[in-house]
């Protein structure tokens, strides 16, 4: 009895979203994003918007919860964007979200690819080290660790504001700890990086940031440029001098030719 309602009631809700996809393959498929990037501290204020390449009247935002897919916002707005604002996110707005919009005339449109908003400062910060040093040799091997004394089963390695990397962390003496390894590195590794910590059971919920580490292969490099303009200026000078002595010889050569030649 109980599985054959479950049965009927999966029908019927199936049936159900194959309509609404149904209606929704007329309009072309949104784009959302988030003002000012997909990471925000807790506290601090975002802007989700939800763009067409049609008119169009209302617009919904849904977010991916234990449940499924559903319906947290909605703003009737005409024009081209849908405006979703949290004044001041907590780890409950972190996670996936998906915008449509509706048109009059058309009906509803495609649904947006999923944007991924995560919540930063929900737990203290990891550090970051560079090893063997920051301030490597292009060339040189790198590893940047990313460690925490508290537990975290994952660290995200960001490089000047980019996620760049995550892997699992693995426990150690002093905690737990992730290693993203650079094979012979060069000036396209200079940056600024940062590492996160989070929990694979809330893979939106992140730590602080690290302290930031600013990689500097170019120093190095520089370094090198340093020494090779030196050694071409000692073979130039070297160049000079020989010249010079030639010359010398040369003339000393020349003015004494005619003299031998009247005393001979
Ligand atoms: C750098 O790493 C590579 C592996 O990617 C290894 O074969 C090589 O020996 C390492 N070089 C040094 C100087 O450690």
């Amino acid at each position: 009895m109980t599985s054959a309602h479950s049965i009927l009631l999966c029908l019927g809700l199936c049936l159900c979203k194959g309509t609404r996809t149904q209606e929704a393959d007329g309009l072309p498929k949104p784009s959302l994003r988030a003002e000012n990037g997909s990471l925000v501290p807790q506290g601090g204020a975002v802007t989700l918007r939800c763009r067409a390449s049609w008119e169009a009247e209302e617009w919904w935002l849904e977010k991916d919860k234990a449940s499924g897919w559903e319906n947290v916002k909605s703003v009737r707005q005409a024009g081209h964007e849908g405006k979703f604002l949290f004044p001041s996110v907590t780890s409950s707005d972190a996670g996936p979200y998906r915008c449509l919009y509706r048109n009059s005339s058309s009906g509803l449109s495609k649904i947006s690819d999923s944007l991924k908003l995560v919540v930063t400062g929900l737990s203290p910060p990891p550090s970051l080290a560079a090893l063997p040093s920051s301030k490597p040799a292009p060339g040189q091997n790198v590893t940047l660790r990313c460690w925490s004394e508290g537990w975290y089963g994952w660290c995200v390695l960001h490089k000047d504001g980019e996620e760049i990397s995550r892997c699992r962390t693995r426990s150690h003496e002093r905690g737990y700890q992730a290693d993203f390894f650079f094979p012979a590195v060069n000036l396209t590794h200079d940056g600024t990086y940062r590492c996160y910590g989070f929990h694979s059971s809330s893979p939106y919920e992140w730590s602080s940031p690290s302290a930031p580490l600013v990689l500097r292969v170019s120093d190095a490099a520089a370094l090198d440029y340093t020494v090779g303009n030196l050694v071409r200026l000692i073979l130039a000078g070297l160049v000079l001098v020989l010249l010079g002595v030639l010359l010398i010889k040369h003339w000393k050569s020349s003015t004494g030719q005619p003299i031998q030649g009247v005393l001979g």
